[in-house]
């Protein structure tokens, strides 16, 4: 795999090569790094760098590759830091059930820019356990998984498809889906929707896309093996500041909240929030403060807008490749909801096709490919090898994805895999799109509904085609630590009903 060719030392690769190892000195490491005692096995590891001249680009079919190589459990260094690979359903599946694995690793630029609060990030322990089930509980009494969210989705489906009637024939629809997707959590959080015009919404998601992409980067891998950068001018500021800048506009709905609060009657997450913050202010040790707060809302943003908007891109590129699949999807939907009514989280059941069409979309477009790092609580054995506490571990979700043990020829798109001979939806246990066990991703009920609701809504309305005769659909993903298509142009039909 090209991405994994030994770099030629350039002059420009030497200078940086030499840049870093002053950084080491400066930072008082070990420039030379070996694997600690009964660990498992990889790569050669460069000194000072580690393996991380093959992270910078597309890690995803790297690290895929070096599994034939090392086995299904192995390891790599991120500079001096080492990070076990995990690979395959079974193994993946015995990593996130477990509690030991359950801890967050230490990664500076998290550290520098959140404070490890939050929930994403947050170490194991009671501050990320009450922040999370008080998070859950929250939104499920704001109507998650209920009637009530359900309208405001289907609210928001209709704002959209009136903004794909308004566009020419072929648009790529990526901020339209975005600006959708993004206000149900906005009314959520926020307890408001936004306009797709409105100047702060706008660059609230600007700045939200483009942090990820920034610190899923070269860039952001080379302040996390050498945090001293931070403190330096160069690119890296671009980073903290669009962070602050998000921060900003995020603190400034708090306070909006703060000046017309009413304890008793709390209209969306951050009002209750802001109770408990409240009540619990008495309790040095509460986890309940103003900038946890602003932490858990930044989470829900960033991980509950890029996931499931991505995943719907993915969802109509993969229509315009398969038009066949794309017809049979019509049909279900006319069949069960016809034309003179939106879907319903109801139709589900009786929709077995349409739901093993997003399932396999979301299978293959393998959106979080490398999973979020989790790290061991403390010292752990596993597969006959020793992990120290701390170890970071990275359960590769595209080894259980397209692991050829779980899934009959895994690269192709067959939605039949999650139908029985009878025709019923089933999903196989290698489905561990949402991950498992205590991290298990927090708005899996949500994204389900969203995708459901959004994509059933589209296809009722519309039909999509790829506009470009002389072409045909890209499916390669772009990898921005979420695996995104590349960008396209939709051509969009209105359905005649
Ligand atoms: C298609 C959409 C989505 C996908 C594929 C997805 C996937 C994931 C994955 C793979 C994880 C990592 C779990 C782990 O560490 O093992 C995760 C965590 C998380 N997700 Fe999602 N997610 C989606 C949508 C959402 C939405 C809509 C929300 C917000 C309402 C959300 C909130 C979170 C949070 C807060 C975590 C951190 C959980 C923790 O560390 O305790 N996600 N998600």
């Amino acid at each position: 795999m090209h991405e994994f060719a030994s770099p030629a030392l350039s002059v420009p690769l030497l200078l940086i090569f030499v840049l870093l190892l002053l950084l080491l000195l400066l930072q008082r490491k070990n420039i030379f790094i070996t694997r600690p005692y009964r660990f498992p096995t990889g790569p050669p590891i460069l000194p000072v760098l580690g393996n991380f001249m093959w992270m910078g680009r597309n890690p995803v079919a790297g690290l895929q590759q070096m599994a034939t190589k090392y086995g299904k459990v192995y390891s790599i260094f991120i500079g001096s830091m080492p990070l076990v690979v995990v690979n395959s359903y079974q193994l993946v599946k015995e990593v996130l059930m477990s509690h030991d694995f359950s801890d967050r690793p230490y990664i500076p630029l998290m550290e520098i820019m959140k404070q490890n609060l939050g929930i994403v990030g947050a170490p194991y322990g009671e501050a990320w356990k009450r922040q999370r089930r008080f998070t859950l509980s929250t939104l499920r009494n704001f109507g998650f998984g209920r009637k009530t969210i359900e309208e405001r989705i289907l609210t928001e489906a209709k704002v959209l498809m009136e903004t794909f009637k308004q566009e020419a024939t072929a648009f790529d629809p990526h901020f339209n889906i975005n600006n959708a997707v993004s206000n149900i959590i906005c009314s959520l959080v926020f307890g408001s929707r936004f306009d797709y015009v409105d100047q702060d919404f706008q660059e609230l998601l600007h700045l939200i896309e483009e942090n990820l992409v920034l610190q899923g980067g070269l860039l952001g891998q080379i302040c996390n093996i050498f945090p001293v950068l931070c403190k330096l001018p160069g690119p890296q500021q671009r980073m903290l500041t669009s962070q602050a800048k998000v921060q900003a506009l995020v603190d400034a709905k708090i306070a909006e909240h703060r000046a017309t609060l009413d304890p008793s009657n709390p209209r969306d997450l951050i009002d209750a929030y802001l109770a408990e913050i409240e009540k619990e202010k008495g309790d040095p040790n509460s986890p309940f403060k103003d900038k946890n707060l602003s932490m858990v809302t930044l989470d829900l943003f960033i991980a509950g807008t890029e996931t499931t908007s991505t995943t719907l891109r993915w969802t109509l590129l993969y229509m315009m490749a398969y038009p066949d699949i794309q017809a049979a999807c019509h049909k279900e939907i006319d069949e069960v909801v016809g034309a003179d009514r939106l879907p319903a989280m109801e139709d589900r059941p009786k929709m077995p096709f349409v739901d093993a069409v997003i399932h396999e979309s979301q299978r293959i477009s393998n959106i979080v490919p490398l999973g979020v790092v989790h790290c061991t609580l403390k010292s752990v054995e596993f597969q006959n090898y020793l992990l120290p506490k701390g170890t970071m571990v990275l359960t590769n979700f595209t080894s259980v994805l397209f692991d050829e043990s779980q899934w009959e020829a895994p690269h192709e798109f067959n939605p039949g895999r999650f139908l029985d001979g009878s025709g019923k939806f089933v999903k196989p246990d290698a489905f561990l799109v949402f991950s498992a066990g205590p991290r298990v991703c927090l708005g899996e009920n949500l994204a389900r509904m969203e995708l459901f609701l959004f994509f059933t809504s589209l296809l009722q309305r519309f039909q999509f085609y790829w506009p470009d005769p002389a072409s045909k659909p890209n499916l390669e993903p772009k990898y921005q630590f979420t695996q995104a298509p590349q960008p396209y142009k939709m051509g969009v039909r209105p359905r005649n009903l």
